[in-house]
């Protein structure tokens, strides 16, 4: 009896300190050494943790001065009415804390502040675990959320420079800033397929062609998870938003999205196939219902296509209360508890944000209905970004090391680089531009964009007043010789004053050039005012308020003007692109916007840019994309001309460029055989210039309808004045191939017509055809 007791003790003993063992070396838990692959801390991590802790890594809430924001600002009936406040009822912002402390929250997002981010960690450690915090941002293009950080310019800027390496660069630099600021996880690239201008958030994106906004997404997610320096420099990159809300029903956003499954692979999921491939780590689901189901509870989007389709093996986030929607809005879930069911059946991994989560998931597991295998699912996705970006050894900012990383020479270099590059030359009768210095006497400056922060566009708070440069000051720091009047007509969109707009006539006449700088407003601190960006659909794409009628009387005077465009969508500027001798497309051109914009008027730098997007007449030629099918303008309108006003991939140099000799490497080809197809491009100006050199493909017969061009290849290159280079294109058999009834690719025999050339206008191609056996 004595023995069996020494025994049964002894086994106790040997068992308690056995298991320890196999958790600890030298006293430190598996997962907090380094040394030891992500796999095996993972695992040693998952086995400590009781099921609220795995539930509690999925759970997400917004930074605590977002959440103090909100209760100094809003009234009770604001904060009842909306759920796109940073607020929870009864749940104050020094709960959160606790929460932190009792290791009940795994992210948090709109964390703008580095101390914040280090006290939110700091919070963490004191967790039994101490498993550090996923603090994610929205870094669009740079973290310009963040006071002081460096503006690039906005996507679809960035997209019109058709430069995937500076847009890798780019990344790594917003990468960097991040990290310094105390975020480690982006939700960008946004790669939804823009083809819709009323939609507000076309800024945001790569623009209209799949083939485009993927090699964009790609480079993004290169640049941000850059695995080239060390891990407490990476970032997880996010593809969003699964999917197509980009094309809702009348272009508002979250409205719901009915496409054919043949659109949504078509044009809609390759360029999610390729941020994929390239190993971005977090998906966010759309807000909106596609055919019928609402994104966040779409098994078959997010597990069969996303996961086993496509092989995607990150972690999905939710967007913004989204998974609440299912049964607020959508009414696909009686409750929070069926909510919280549907879409981690479905797929989810996280939830943005906010405590109505932990308990009903912990519930549904309680009551059999999900697994805590399938938590674990989750819980193993996230804690592996964790430990990827080393925030278990890294998980503060040294703010001493890292001040330097922020808004530094290079990274603002790259943001006026990206600028010059990004600013389209719409149109340029008779040479008017470029503008010599010190021809003109005086310049009248007007416009609600010519000098305020519209430049930085969407996802940007207000940065300090010496961190950007507005239109107008770019104008003064070019130094032309020549007086600027400028007429300030204030930056309300909506309200200009029509005594402003009536002045604008006697101002012109006095001078010798004006420039009228007219568009959208982003302004994210502006919500109410706004015209642009998230939530902000139109009706129309005109310019809004007295806009157009400012741009005319201007043109009245007699004196040649420039209209300069700030905007993040493409407007339907029609009488303007009639009437006005020089037209500019500057999007949202970031921080150095300004002085960017100047360089090109001066003829300092030379544009290259050209549309990532069709730019339509009016809201009614809505599609208007340069990839349609070829009955699409079968019949032409009663009303109005059928074109767009400019096609996809144009965009004007002050140098000329010529095709010619465009040649293909054989006539006749095998299905599973590539071939190339070269050309020879001039310079034949005296100015050296960058031109972007696209290739097209036609399947000439198919048996269902193909796009009359699909965009398959592009160069940036650089062609001094008189010099000529020839390009190489390969035409692999991926590019020739449709989907076929059960969307599988196939390549069909027959004709297929290649076409090169300097936009997809066809007058701007060379065609020649070859044929598939
Ligand atoms: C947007 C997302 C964004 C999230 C967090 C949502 O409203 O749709 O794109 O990442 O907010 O800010």
């Amino acid at each position: 009896m004595l023995y069996a007791r020494y025994f049964l003790l002894l086994g106790i003993i040997l068992l308690t300190f056995g298991c320890q063992s196999s958790h600890e070396i030298n006293d430190k838990p598996i997962y907090l050494n380094a040394s030891n692959p992500i796999d095996t801390r993972v695992d040693d991590l998952l086995s400590r943790m009781t099921l609220e802790e795995k539930v509690a890594q999925m759970c997400q809430y917004v930074g605590l001065d977002h959440m103090k924001q909100a209760e100094q600002n809003l009234s009770k009936e604001e904060m009842e009415s909306s759920d796109a406040h940073g607020f929870y009822p009864n749940l104050h912002s020094s709960d959160v804390v606790k929460l932190v402390e009792q290791g009940k929250i795994g992210s948090f997002l709109h964390v703008v502040d580095v101390k914040e981010a280090n006290y939110l960690q700091s919070l963490a450690q004191k967790s039994r675990l101490k498993i550090p915090l996923l603090i994610g941002i929205d870094a669009i293009h740079g973290t310009a959320l963040v006071h002081g950080a460096t503006v690039y310019p906005t996507p679809i800027g960035m997209a019109s420079t058709w430069d995937t390496e500076l847009v890798k660069k780019m990344s790594v630099e917003t990468a960097l800033e991040m990290r310094a600021t105390g975020a480690a996880w982006t939700f960008t690239p946004n790669i939804d397929v823009a083809r819709d201008a009323r939609w507000g958030r076309v800024g945001e994106t790569f623009g209209e062609d799949p083939f485009l906004v993927s090699e964009m997404g790609v480079a993004m997610i290169e640049g941000l998870q850059n695995t080239n320096y060390p891990d407490s420099f990476n970032v997880i990159a996010c593809a969003k938003h699964l999917i197509a809300g980009s094309e809702s029903i009348n272009g508002l956003n979250g409205a719901p999205t009915d496409l054919s499954e043949r659109t949504i692979r078509e044009i809609h999921l390759p360029s999610y196939q390729a941020a994929v491939d390239a190993g971005v780590f977090s998906v966010m689901t759309a807000h909106n219902e596609l055919n019928g189901v609402a994104c966040h509870a779409d098994k078959w989007m997010m597990t069969e296509v996303l996961r086993n389709e496509m092989g995607f093996d990150g972690f999905i986030v939710s967007d913004w209360m989204d998974i609440e929607r299912l049964a607020t809005r959508h009414f696909v879930a009686e409750d929070q508890t069926e909510a919280c069911f549907q879409t981690i059946d479905a797929g989810m991994d996280m939830h943005m944000h906010g405590p109505d989560f932990l308990e009903p998931v912990m519930e549904l597991v309680r009551a059999g209905r999900l697994s805590e295998e399938r938590i674990n699912e989750s819980v193993r996705r996230l804690l592996e970004a964790k430990f990827k970006l080393g925030l278990f050894e890294n998980a503060f900012v040294d703010l001493e090391k890292t001040k330097a990383m922020v808004f530094n020479e290079q990274h603002r270099q790259t943001a006026l680089e990206a600028a010059q590059k990004s600013i389209i030359l719409l149109k340029n009768e008779n040479d008017l531009l470029p503008l010599k210095k010190g021809k003109h006497k005086k310049i009248f400056v007007t416009g609600p964009n010519a000098n305020n922060e519209t430049i930085l566009g969407d996802w940007t708070w207000e940065q300090p007043q010496d961190n950007f440069v507005t239109i107008l000051e770019g104008l003064k720091n070019a130094n032309s010789g020549s007086e600027i009047d400028f007429m300030d007509v204030g930056s309300d969109l909506r309200n200009m004053s029509q005594k402003d707009v009536d002045a604008a006539l006697g101002r012109a006449k006095k001078a010798d050039l004006a420039i009228v700088v007219v568009g959208e407003n982003s302004f994210r601190w502006d919500w109410k005012n706004k015209t642009c960006g998230e939530n902000s659909g139109r009706s129309s794409i005109e310019l809004f308020g007295l806009q157009q009628q400012l741009v005319e009387q201007v043109v009245k005077s007699g004196t040649p003007t420039i209209v300069v465009l700030v905007n993040g969508r493409p407007l339907g500027v029609e009488w303007i692109a009639e009437n006005v001798p020089a037209v500019i497309e500057a999007w949202e051109p970031g921080c150095f916007g300004g002085d960017a914009l100047a360089q090109i008027l001066y003829g300092e730098v030379n544009p290259s840019a050209k549309l990532p997007i069709t730019i339509p007449r009016s809201v009614g030629h809505q599609l208007s994309i340069y990839n349609h099918k070829p009955t699409h303008h079968f019949h032409k309108y009663v009303d109005a001309e059928s074109t767009p006003l400019y096609p996809f991939g144009h965009g004007l140099s002050y140098s000329t460029y010529e095709y010619k000799n465009l040649v293909l490497s054989k006539e006749t080809i095998a299905k599973n055989e590539a071939q190339s197809i070269s050309i020879d491009v001039s310079n034949t100006s005296n100015r050296d210039g960058e031109e972007i050199v696209q290739l097209y493909l036609n399947d000439k017969h198919c048996r269902f309808t193909r796009p009359v061009k699909e965009l398959k290849a592009f160069q940036r290159i650089s062609l001094k004045a008189g010099e000529t280079k020839t390009l190489e294109f390969s035409i692999t058999p991926d590019m020739l191939q449709y989907l076929d009834h059960n969307f599988n690719p196939r390549i069909d025999a027959g004709e297929f017509v290649a076409m090169v050339g300097c936009s997809s206008a066809d007058k701007d191609l060379l065609k020649a055809s070859f044929f598939v056996k």
